[in-house]
């Protein structure tokens, strides 16, 4: 790090942001970041299941927010928890959004420990600089505001806790200006005691189809409650993301940063999972395929550059049995000169410019959404995911990516495929390629708030 960083005083300040992420991702191992909630990774872009918004439109975007109509409008957000995890990442991103447009935007965090710890601070901090008021969410403030908004964000399933315990008998008198915006489909989310208000509010966001049709499912058959308007809103990639991603010289260094750090060499051949190591996002599943990819072009005598893959995620503190059942696993079959484990980082970017390709591999009814599936795209990797939940519908299977099945029966289809993209460089790149341009018509921060407009104007017409 010291000879980056003294060189820096001579350079433009977008090198001096550069050094910044190669610093973070080097020593910000503490703070996560991704998808530690639960199976969906959040992040949105709108598409309504009724209103099909077809290429969102990019001329004169940059003058004109889609959200320009918010202007001076009281929005409350409720936030289950304050953390660097998926959900209340993307509330804050809204939060940024509606301030750009003049909105009034108002904080609340349901279970907000008591004492500050550092994520907290800065995050509260981030807001306070940008003009987001935050208020406790038991105040009386927060009911007076949640009385007098336009509109009311509930964020995940949880935060439908604050509801009864805070507003008590003005509860019906707020529900028909909530926007319940869902990210999760684990079963133990549909609860009586955090959905119940859920078929009177305005309506629900979901982050993919096939999440909002489990969750009609779901609500039916264990429940017996019907969903409000459900509005699918994919997300879409931060602005920061793809300023770092369409900058190559920016990749270059990262990419020669990282993969120094990791002790590989530039023309090796690395394959990577970014996401909270656990079972069920499948870094076991994953190095099982790796292993027989090995294997299979060692049979066969295939002439392809030194592999390597790289778990981003670890956190030893949080999945100890798991993660050594992974380690186990390297050190049986010999492979750790192959397999790099590194801790959650905040910061993903730099991950993304060392790696040649992304293995999505979460299991059971797949990510939510699947945010660093948009995000890997975007720095031109192709992705190797499950065909399961809202990678499907990000990942065109052969043409930016291929998919496998989940489970144990996709641990071979996984290590062809890795074995495929080993050998044929020219078709590596090019489904990267597609990717990329997938993102940029598709996935893009513009499209993300044209479709969460959309809802909106919908939402605020009640
Ligand atoms: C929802 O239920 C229908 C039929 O009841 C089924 O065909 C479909 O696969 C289910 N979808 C999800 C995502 O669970
Ligand atoms: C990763 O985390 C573990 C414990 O959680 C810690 O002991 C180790 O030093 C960390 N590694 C790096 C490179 O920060």
């Amino acid at each position: 790090m010291a000879k980056p960083a003294a060189a820096s005083a001579s350079l433009p300040k977008r090198w001096f942001l550069l050094l910044l992420v190669v610093f973070s991702a080097s020593t910000a191992a503490v703070f996560l970041i991704r998808g530690a909630f639960d199976s969906c990774d959040l992040r949105r872009e709108v598409a309504d299941t009724q209103l099909v918004v077809s290429g969102a439109p990019v001329a004169g975007r940059r003058e004109k927010s889609p959200l320009e109509f918010m202007r001076s409008k009281l929005v409350l957000l409720v936030s289950h928890e304050l953390s660097l995890s998926g959900g209340p990442l993307l509330l804050m991103e809204l939060a940024f959004l509606l301030r750009g447009v003049g909105s009034h935007v108002v904080w609340i965090c349901n279970q907000r420990p008591s004492e500050t710890n550092d994520v907290i601070y800065s995050l509260e901090h981030k807001m306070l600089e940008r003009g987001v008021q935050v208020l406790s969410a038991k105040d009386q403030e927060a009911i007076d505001t949640a009385v007098k908004a336009d509109l009311v964000v509930l964020n995940t399933a949880v935060a439908g806790k604050w509801l009864d315990p805070v507003l008590k008998e003005q509860v019906p008198q707020v529900l028909p200006k909530i926007l319940w915006w869902i990210h999760e489909m684990r079963g133990h989310y549909f609860k009586v005691e955090f959905v119940k208000h859920l078929p009177f509010v305005a309506g629900a966001m979901i982050d993919s189809y096939t999440t909002a049709e489990y969750w009609k499912n779901r609500t039916r058959d264990r429940l017996g409650i019907r969903m409000p308007h459900t509005y699918v809103v994919h997300l879409g990639n931060s602005k920061e993301l793809m300023e770092v991603a369409e900058d190559s010289v920016a990749k270059r260094i990262l990419r020669d940063h990282v993969r120094e750090s990791l002790g590989v060499r530039r023309e090796d051949l690395l394959f990577a999972i970014i996401n909270s190591v656990s079972r069920g996002k499948g870094q076991d599943l994953f190095l099982r395929s790796f292993h027989e990819s090995l294997q299979l072009i060692r049979a066969k005598k295939l002439q392809v550059p030194s592999m390597h893959a790289v778990v981003v995620g670890s956190d030893m503190n949080v999945q100890t049995k798991f993660e050594n059942e992974l380690r186990d696993f390297v050190r049986k079959n010999e492979i750790e000169g192959h397999v790099h484990f590194v801790n959650k980082s905040l910061n993903v970017a730099p991950y993304l410019a060392a790696i040649d390709v992304l293995v999505q591999n979460s299991q059971a009814r797949g990510e939510c959404f699947g945010r660093i599936t948009i995000e890997a795209m975007a720095f031109q990797l192709p992705v190797l995911g499950t065909a399961a939940g809202g990678t499907t519908e990000i990942v065109v299977d052969g043409s930016t990516g291929l998919l496998h099945p989940v489970g144990k029966e996709g641990v071979r289809t996984l290590a062809k495929n890795i074995v495929d993209l080993a050998t044929h460089v020219e078709r590596r790149l090019t489904m990267g390629r597609k990717g990329y341009e997938r993102v940029k018509s598709m996935f893009m921060e513009h499209h993300m708030a044209s479709r969460i407009a959309a809802v909106l104007k919908e939402v605020l017409r009640q």
